[in-house]
């Protein structure tokens, strides 16, 4: 991305208790968790008593650790200035926000200046696409808990995610890159929303970029059209990460080209009804996906409706 606009209006931290010591945290360089145009992120560990904040019931505490499993960010020593102050608004973002259980959480970073680290919690289970891809043959055959079960625990994903993107909406960040590939999963199945490289906050309602890879098959018609970003964008992803769910991870208009989905979206057209997905899951998405943002449905909308769906399944 460009460089203005950014998160740079964020109160400094001044007395910086998310900094760590190089030495208490060993990055495996082996293991590639995941890779952008110029961050890796590898598996680590903290080692010896370095103070790591965890969370229990919805409490902060920092505790000391011996050996914690964690995921580290790397910056490459020749990125260049764009992406340094990428990384270190992503730093920045990560320490503004509050503890929320469905994203992920930022354990503390290592600021010297040439190589800084990011560090994040490991989150297991990998990301949900690969998730849904894998247990394909699960749902689809109705294995184990038998199929409406775990329809059931893809609505159950679809909330929690709603429930991350209502409280990062709440804080005035438009995430702009909400897909399958950017959700994981911890040890316990539960999702958390990753990513945040792409966000960006906004006091206006509209946000509007240039550049870079953009995530063409996530992306609403106006931002298409006119690199126009707000919430009801991230709501447009949203419907098509539940798309991705429920088709159980196949790519969004895998028949289009990419230079042809604006005309096809622009007529008109719209993803279709994944076989497996239940109805009022698809009903939501086609909201998702009204061409007036302003007749979509905010986070808070989504949250709502899923919570009644869970519920009445139950
Ligand atoms: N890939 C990218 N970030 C990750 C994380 N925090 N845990 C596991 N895999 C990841």
């Amino acid at each position: 991305g460009g460089s203005n606009n950014y998160i740079d209006n964020l109160p400094v931290v001044v007395d910086d208790q998310w900094a760590m010591d190089r030495r208490n945290v060993i990055v495996d360089y082996e293991t590639k968790l995941g890779s952008g145009a110029f961050c890796n992120v590898h598996k680590g560990k903290i080692k010896g008593p370095a103070a790591v904040r965890v969370v229990s019931q919805n409490l902060i505490a920092v505790q000391k650790f011996t050996d914690c499993e964690i995921a580290v960010k790397v910056l490459p020593a020749f990125a260049d200035d764009i992406a340094r102050s990428d990384f270190m608004q992503e730093i920045n973002f990560m320490k503004s926000l509050n503890y929320h259980p469905h994203l992920v959480s930022m354990l503390g970073y290592v600021p010297d200046g040439r190589n800084p680290l990011l560090i994040v919690e490991y989150c297991a289970q990998g990301d949900l696409l690969h998730f849904v891809r894998q247990h394909r043959a699960i749902i689809e055959h109705g294995y184990e808990n038998g199929a409406g079960l775990k329809i059931l625990s893809l609505v159950s994903f679809a909330w929690q995610i709603s429930a991350g993107l209502e409280y990062l909406n709440s804080v005035g960040c438009i995430h702009r890159d909400v897909a399958a590939r950017n959700v994981l999963l911890d040890a316990d199945q539960t999702c958390k929303i990753a990513d945040f490289g792409l966000c960006r906050l906004t006091d206006n309602l509209l946000y509007t970029a240039r550049g870079g890879r953009l995530p063409i098959r996530w992306m609403a018609l106006e931002s298409l059209k006119s690199f126009e970003y707000s919430f009801k964008s991230d709501t447009w992803a949203y419907g098509v990460l539940l798309w991705e769910l429920t088709s159980l991870g196949q790519v969004p208009y895998s028949n289009v080209e990419n230079h042809l989905i604006m005309e096809f979206l622009e007529a008109g057209n719209r993803l279709e009804k994944p076989v497996h997905c239940p109805k009022e899951i698809y009903e939501l998405m086609e909201c998702c996906w009204r061409a007036d943002p302003l007749q979509r449905p905010s986070f808070t909308d989504i949250c709502e409706f899923l919570r009644k769906v869970l519920e009445n399944a139950a």
